[in-house]
């Protein structure tokens, strides 16, 4: 897949590509790094040939492509959706258009306009967000709901591990209110272990639940996946 990326010039040894960034003096250390990254990285390069938002579209590209998330004529919400990346995909997944969208995605952040798209600017932790998601579906229940937020990291792992399970139980809670029965359900974490609550209650929830780490997630990150199939339907969480 990162071949493709490589352009016309054909494959590529990793070293030929290496692009060196030197330090300017209004730089940091990890502004040059992450710049070297960014320059070095076939998913950028290829979010770029390919009219992408962002490389993480190619996460959720990867997870569908795995798990078969989204099926033509489906309907999605994206949590955390700027800068678009995951909503570009889902929307050329299930068929969605302006006349009839089937995505529906918030951010705090503005976005420009995504064609088959609906997209709210809102904070997702707001009492009336879920409302206001749930208006946007027009009654429909949904297929998927997808979170790749986070808050801004402190650099604390354990401080941003909890930080990022509070978005993620929300995200689960409100999935279970807008999926429909068979549902799907997946969300970022990173790797820390105290999920189990919330781990628990999605496998009580849905038919089946693991974690995923695709192949453009980079490797040195703690970032994961929590990917639930086959919601059961909202009477289960009642029991
Ligand atoms: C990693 S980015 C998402 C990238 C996106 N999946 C894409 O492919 O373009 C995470 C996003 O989550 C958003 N976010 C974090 N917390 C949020 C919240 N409480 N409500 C709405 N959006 C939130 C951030 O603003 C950020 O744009």
């Amino acid at each position: 897949m990162a071949d493709k990326a490589l352009g016309r010039g054909g494959r590529k040894s990793a070293r030929d590509l290496k692009v060196r960034v030197k330090t300017a003096k209004k730089r940091t250390v990890s502004s040059t790094k992450w710049l070297e990254r960014q320059l070095n990285d076939p998913y950028v390069a290829r979010a770029r040939a390919e009219g992408m938002r962002s490389r993480a579209a190619f996460k959720i590209k990867e997870i569908d492509e795995k798990h078969h998330l989204f099926r033509r004529g489906g309907r999605v919400v994206d949590l955390g959706a700027a800068p678009g990346g995951w909503s570009q995909v889902a929307a050329q997944a299930v068929g969605s258009t302006d006349e009839r969208p089937l995505v529906v995605g918030i951010d705090y952040l503005e976005m420009d306009p995504i064609p088959g798209v609906k997209l709210l600017q809102k904070d997702f932790t707001e009492d009336d967000a879920p409302e206001m998601l749930i208006a946007a579906l027009e009654g429909q229940k949904a297929d998927v709901v997808m979170s790749d937020m986070a808050w801004p990291t402190t650099g604390h792992r354990p401080t941003d591990h909890l930080r990022i399970i509070q978005l993620v139980e929300l995200a689960a809670d409100f999935a279970m209110d807008v999926l429909k029965p068979g549902g799907s359900f997946v969300a970022k974490v990173f790797q820390g272990g105290t999920e189990h609550e919330l781990l628990h209650m999605l496998k009580r929830n849905f038919r089946t639940t693991f974690h995923a780490k695709p192949p453009s997630s980079r490797q040195d990150s703690a970032e994961a996946y929590l990917v639930a199939k086959g919601f059961k339907g909202s009477e289960i969480e009642e029991e």
